[in-house]
């Protein structure tokens, strides 16, 4: 199970705020999710601490072999890091360098490549995103969908086994969207495990093997698309969704 991703019972507060209760959550290898809910319900605090950035009070994350909890293994977080990559609504690309240099940056830093091989590496990746032609611009000269699939490319660099994507298309343009996401769409059919925060019900319907919905730190929901999206168990469920679809 190299690519699967458990969550057993997983708590964390802020101070004297409860902000994950109890979440159990299992995706297989190769599988999408799509994470939804209300904001400020956790999802970001889910996939940050998914990705070892912030660490929980109660329960155990297992990615693949790795397992984070706390006062566990202090390296399992940058063991994770390295097969899930993380990617944000705001980009978080390297303003003063171009795309090219964007997606090299972590082949040479962490994984110790020669500037050859990282360079031969981001050509190939920008072009599976369809950025061939842009790699020689900044991030400035970049409309956001591009901005978005360079920090995709980013991602992939590091030759992971699955991503977690925090509302990536949240601040695009509706066309912008869909080639994003479509991107997305072409990451699972080759194999990748994908957590997706998204408002894109469409998406989650159209891509998703399975959407939990959080709210106030609760997975209140979890299973395949048409069961969550059309006959959703809970009152606050349907009620999100009649927020989120008009
Ligand atoms: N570093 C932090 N310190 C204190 N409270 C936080 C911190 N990060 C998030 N929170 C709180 O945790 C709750 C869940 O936030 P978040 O995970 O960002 O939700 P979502 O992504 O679903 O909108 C919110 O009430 C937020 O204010
Ligand atoms: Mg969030």
């Amino acid at each position: 199970m190299p690519n699967q991703v458990v969550l057993t019972n997983v708590s964390k507060r802020f101070g004297e705020r409860t902000i994950l209760q109890d979440v159990s959550l299992e995706v297989e290898g190769g599988e999408t999710v799509a994470l939804i809910g209300p904001s400020g319900g956790g999802k970001s605090t889910l996939l940050r601490c998914i990705n070892g950035l912030t660490m929980f009070d109660r329960g155990e994350i297992r990615v693949g072999a790795d397992v984070l909890s706390p006062g566990g293994d202090p390296d399992a977080a940058s063991r994770v890091r390295r097969k899930f990559g993380m990617i944000f609504q705001d980009f978080q690309l390297f303003p003063h360098l171009t795309a090219l240099e964007n997606v090299m940056e972590a082949p040479m830093q962490v994984l110790r490549r020669s500037k050859h091989e990282a360079r031969e590496l981001a050509l190939q990746l920008l072009h599976r995103v369809g950025l061939a032609d842009r790699a020689g611009l900044h991030p400035r000269q970049l409309s956001g969908g591009q901005k978005q699939r360079v920090a995709i490319a980013r991602a992939l660099a590091m030759e992971p086994r699955g991503l977690l994507c925090d509302e990536i298309t949240s601040a695009l343009d509706p066309e912008l969207k869909s080639e994003v996401l479509d991107t997305l769409a072409e990451l699972k059919a080759e194999g990748l495990t994908l957590l997706v925060v998204t408002h894109e019900i469409g998406f989650a319907r159209r891509a998703a093997d399975r959407v939990a919905v959080l709210a106030e730190g609760r997975v209140i929901e979890y299973g395949p698309p048409e069961q969550v999206l059309d006959r959703p168990q809970t009152e606050r469920t349907q009620r999100f969704l009649r927020q989120v679809l008009v």
